[in-house]
């Protein structure tokens, strides 16, 4: 296997090369937008072409050069499907195999710095690609993206410890400059995972962190779910303010309440990303939304004007989160997701009768 291991420094982000000797072809994991001159480049001279490039997570500190590359290179990206990325070509799961040539990689999901994260590991166990799931000697943070400290231990110790000792760990990161660890380093010396350490006593420790917000997670996140494209579209400074009472979740997430959403506004759209199956039971598509099932979505808004005031819509609020999310790293201005979804739009009916306004 050609190996390559490369670094963002302003993000402190390893990007991966991977090929294929022999039939030259190749992927990248976690590419940074504004290293895609410099890979290119690589992949040139090492006469390699990229057909894949692989996401660890929906990230908050850097914007994927995934979207770039593909349409300057025409590579595939690869993301987990839990992660919600729309712009993604192949939404990948646990135990799913992606071929890079003869080199096979397989998904092992490992949630818990964000609900998205998996991690790829070689077909021989040699080499484990963890991004934040497993940092040498430490491990991502769990405070923000749906990030649960507990689910981070039961990823790590059944995922990734549970590999060879001498599996390579290369990590999404590392900030004092170590470039690469192993299962056995890790699962010893790791001051918060390893040596034994009871998911009671890692839990503690990760609520004790107290770190501030990345300062580009309300640029990144939304962007990333559209494959790093627009990355400007969803910066404070292209977000339309004042045309709804929207709230800013700490993930990136533009909400508007149920309360809102249920007086009249004729200029908004809305739109339910709904599978259509569900739109016959008991929570109906309200009369004035039109129905864009999520995995269209991307697709069917793309021509769409940026400026039009859009609330998207499903059933708890959580899918058209990240459909917000998406469409404003596309680059729609006035785009928020209906809090709490048809659940509690209803719940908000039975209350409360009809609303003012
Ligand atoms: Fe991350």
């Amino acid at each position: 296997m050609l190996f390559r291991q490369l670094f963002d420094p302003e993000s402190s982000t390893y990007t991966y090369l991977i090929a294929d000797p022999v039939t030259r072809e190749a992927a990248l994991i976690d590419p940074v937008i504004d290293q895609v001159e410099r890979d290119a480049q690589l992949l040139r001279e090492l006469d390699l072409t990229l057909v894949h490039t692989l996401e660890t997570h929906a990230h908050a500190d850097h914007i994927t050069g995934s979207g770039l590359l593909r349409q300057r290179l025409g590579s595939r990206s690869v993301v987990s499907a839990a992660a919600g990325a729309l712009c993604a070509d192949v939404k990948v799961a646990d135990g799913d195999k992606v071929h890079i040539g003869g080199i096979t990689l397989e998904v092992r999901a490992t949630p818990g710095h964000t609900s998205g994260c998996v991690s790829y590991v070689t077909g021989d166990h040699k080499d484990a690609f963890t991004g934040d799931a497993l940092l040498i000697r430490g491990c991502g943070r769990t405070d923000f993206q749906q990030g649960d400290s507990a689910t981070l231990y039961d990823s790590v110790h059944q995922q990734i410890f549970s590999l060879p000792d001498d599996t390579r760990i290369w990590p999404g990161h590392d900030y004092r400059g170590r470039t690469m660890s192993t299962v056995g380093e890790e699962k010893a010396f790791n001051p918060r995972l390893g040596g034994g350490r009871s998911k009671d006593k890692f839990v503690s420790i990760m609520s004790e962190l107290n770190l501030a917000l990345p300062s580009k997670i309300d640029v990144a996140v939304p962007a990333n779910l559209a494959c790093g494209l627009a990355p400007q579209a969803a910066s404070d400074a292209s977000f339309e303010r004042g045309w709804a009472p929207v709230e800013r979740l700490s993930d990136g997430t533009p909400e508007v309440s149920v309360e809102w959403v249920r007086q009249a506004h004729p200029e908004v759209r809305l739109v339910d990303v709904r599978e259509v199956e569900e739109l016959g039971g008991e929570l109906p598509k309200l009369e004035r939304a039109e129905s864009v099932v999520l995995d269209q979505l991307a697709v069917r808004m793309a021509d769409a004007p940026r400026e039009e005031p859009i609330v998207i819509i499903c059933r708890s609020g959580r899918r058209s989160a990240g459909a917000a999310r998406t469409l404003e790293g596309m680059g729609f201005k006035r785009v928020a997701s209906m809090k709490g979804g048809m659940l509690a739009y209803l719940e908000a009916e039975d209350a409360g009768g009809t609303c003012a306004g």
